[in-house]
């Protein structure tokens, strides 16, 4: 079956999923529009929708139908994906259609402007096993003379149908409050989901999903999008009185302008899109799929239980304090010692240190090659924390570099956490930066970097550059390239991305990285919502999720160990407590939990996930693989005399029966669903519990 179809009499092409179909066309004017993203539908099917464009009402109307790629000029006042200005002041394009080819799933479709020699071509791209839909834009100036200034150029414009309501949701949130979910009716407005600040953010992630108002976790209607960037990006979400909810988005953010030189071509990032017909917990799961089969590098590798020093010693890192955490991070069954932040320089605070990349000598008299050799010796594999984009004013390097960083002449460098945003769009910068990397990686071995930037963009200036504006994407390329470069030549290495906790989980950084530190909120209350919010797109598999100590250091809210642990068994769980403080009993416990997730993992990180919920505050996730079934079901509190009702599952076959791997108790699949699976939660707050079942017959 082919998955991209071409109708040529009327100039319309289908592109086809398993369970969905998207369909656009050639308008008279060359433009290209939208006709569908729904239920499958046959190309003479589609034929018909194509002719269903009602004229405009009034002179005030704009031009009819939407467009894929909408650009200013003619009768079009929404939102332009693709606005530029060419060198004689003239505004817009007017479209004329070049032609069209197919290379497997990949459709491109190549449109010129009618008078200037802008190119541009629109990418489709469908992977024959998945629903979700890749987009992106290449646009080229073919003028050997004059340079074209582009003031906006998205990846993709998207269109839910017609539908008598429609709902957003997103996800918002702050530093220790990542990922919460809005579900909110969409204004008849323009609504601008966006970040300014140079990196993915953790108040707006680049996911959004639309549907008609009355979708639920496992019905309904669902179209969602998610951009792979990583730097500035905005998605602009246009309710039309009268029409239909498009949305088209991209890196950038508002008023930055930059110029496409002569001859210089540009692609933007990846906008996906993805129609499911069943609810947001089966667009999570396709969602996860297309992570898994488009995105990940390293898909089929099981993330390995790690140890990671930061919440233990802060700042107050050296060898001997590490070799004691490593050797009873090992002995509770811990794969992977990640030493985090204060190896370097003269990092004892946040104050000083950063850009000075050689281990501190009093902490580390002999670098770092004992502490490698004693944490391998432990067999773990070992990992090391960096920063590499920042640096403080009180280093070595930035004395030596001022001028490294991002900033504008007769300007103050606003500092945050004491640091300034190396300008990596400048080669020599980001020459060093990898070079520096590579020798780190080289020299140990390493195995992980915690890859953390701690701060957004401010005056981000670049004086001396004929283009400045440019680095906003260009440093995010740069990011993009080293990374990549890095993974190239050490192909064993494996990179955790951070910001901050969770301000840079996307799908770009996760094409370059193997799972991503979702905040520095380790409380495990807190943590149900955020692991919630990031399950939306992202699949277990990349959620890193620490056990730490009660109190808890962000909101010392006091919980059982084993609550924590089933919370951090829901994706990628490590330990980030102070070992040294545990008790012999907690130390055993751990051990036990420890196992106990090695055993749950398969299923976990290569399953599919069902979000669960319950009465009250009883939720939980459901991983299946084949005929395994792993229950995590956390109640944070209840009121007096309700035990929580029985847990209906999910993906349960009602003629089958399940046996809990633990207990040996069977259940019909019919009574797992329709009432649910008894759980055997202990009294009080802060209960949790464990439950493998398999199938049987
Ligand atoms: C922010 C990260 O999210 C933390 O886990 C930790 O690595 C600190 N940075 C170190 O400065």
């Amino acid at each position: 079956m082919h998955s991209v179809l071409f109708h040529p009499d009327h100039r319309l092409w289908l592109l086809r999923g398993p369970t969905s179909a998207y369909a656009i066309r050639l308008a008279e004017d060359d433009s290209v529009r939208n006709v569908h993203w729904g239920a499958v539908l046959t190309l003479d099917q589609a034929v018909t929708l194509a002719e269903r464009v009602s004229p405009a009402a009034s002179s005030f109307e704009a031009v009819a139908g939407v467009d894929e790629l909408a650009v200013e000029g003619g009768a079009r006042f929404g939102p332009p994906s693709l606005v530029v200005r060419f060198a004689d002041g003239t505004r817009g394009v007017q479209w004329r259609y070049e032609g069209h080819d197919v290379d497997g799933g990949h459709l491109r479709i190549h449109l010129r402007d009618r008078h200037y020699p802008l190119h541009v071509t629109l990418n489709y791209r469908v992977h024959g096993d998945s629903d979700v839909i890749e987009r992106w834009t290449n646009i080229e100036n073919r003028d050997d003379q004059a340079p074209v200034t582009v003031l906006r150029c998205d990846s993709a414009a998207w269109a839910a149908p017609h539908r008598t309501h429609y709902r957003m949701s997103h996800l918002v949130g702050g530093w220790n409050s990542e990922f919460q979910v809005r579900r909110t009716d969409v204004p008849v407005a323009e609504t601008v989901l966006t970040s300014r600040r140079g990196m993915t953010s953790h108040h707006a992630n680049p996911w959004l999903a639309v549907d008609d108002g009355t979708a639920g976790e496992d019905h309904g209607e669902v179209w969602s999008t998610a951009l792979a960037w990583s730097g500035s990006w905005r998605i602009t979400l246009h309710r039309d009185p009268v029409g239909r909810t498009t949305w088209t988005g991209g890196f950038g953010h508002e008023g930055l302008t930059w110029s496409l030189a002569p001859g210089e071509a540009l692609e933007t990032p990846v906008f996906a899109g993805l129609y499911t017909p069943d609810g947001f917990g089966a667009a999570s799961r396709a969602w996860h799929g297309h992570v898994r089969g488009q995105v990940l590098s390293h898909p089929d590798e099981t993330r390995p239980v790690l140890y990671n020093s930061w919440e233990a010693t802060g700042f107050d890192v050296d060898e001997a304090g590490q070799m004691a955490l490593a050797a009873r991070a090992a002995s509770l069954g811990v794969e992977l010692f990640v030493m985090d932040d204060g190896w370097f320089g003269a990092r004892s605070s946040e104050r000083a240190g950063l850009g000075d990349w050689e281990p501190n000598p009093a902490r580390f008299p002999s670098g770092l090659g004992p502490l490698a050799a004693e944490v391998r010796r432990l067999g773990m594999r070992f990992g090391i924390w960096v920063e590499p984009e920042m640096v403080n004013p009180d280093s070595d390097l930035y004395r030596a570099h001022p001028d490294w960083v991002l900033h504008m002449a007769n300007r103050d460098r606003t500092e945050m956490r004491h640091q300034l945003v190396l300008n990596l769009a400048r080669q020599d910068t980001a020459e060093w930066t990898h070079a520096w990397l590579d020798r780190l990686v080289a020299d140990h071995d390493i195995d992980f970097l915690k890859w953390d930037a701690n701060r957004p963009f401010t005056e981000a200036g670049w004086p001396g550059s004929g283009d400045p504006e440019r680095l906003w994407i260009d440093q995010t390329r740069a990011v993009y390239r080293i990374m990549d470069r890095l993974r190239a030549d050490h192909p064993g290495l494996r990179i955790e991305a951070c910001s901050g906790g969770g301000g840079r989980a996307d799908l770009g950084i996760l094409a370059r990285t193997d799972q991503v530190w979702v905040s520095d909120n380790t409380d495990p209350v807190d943590r149900i919502g955020i692991q919630h919010g990031f399950s939306q797109l992202y699949p277990a598999q990349v959620m890193s999720a620490w056990v730490t100590d009660s109190p808890n250091p962000a909101t010392a809210r006091l919980t059982p160990l084993r609550f924590r642990f089933h919370v951090a068994m829901a994706g990628v769980p490590g330990i980030g407590g102070d070992l040294t403080t545990w008790t012999e009993e907690e130390l055993k416990e751990s051990a036990e939990l420890v196992a106990a997730y090695k055993r749950i993992r398969p299923v976990v990180q290569h399953g599919a996930q069902h979000r669960l919920r319950g009465d009250g505050t009883l939720t939980g996730v459901e991983y299946v693989r084949d005929d395994d079934h792993v229950v995590l079901a956390w109640c944070p509190t209840r009121a007096f005399g309700h035990a929580p009702a029985p847990l209906r599952l999910a993906a349960v076959r009602p003629e089958a029966v399940y046996r809990d791997l633990d207990t040996g108790a069977t259940y019909p699949g019919a009574v797992l669903l329709q009432s649910g699976l008894p759980l055997c939660l202990p009294r009080g707050d802060h209960a949790s519990t464990l439950v493998r079942l398999r199938r049987v017959h």
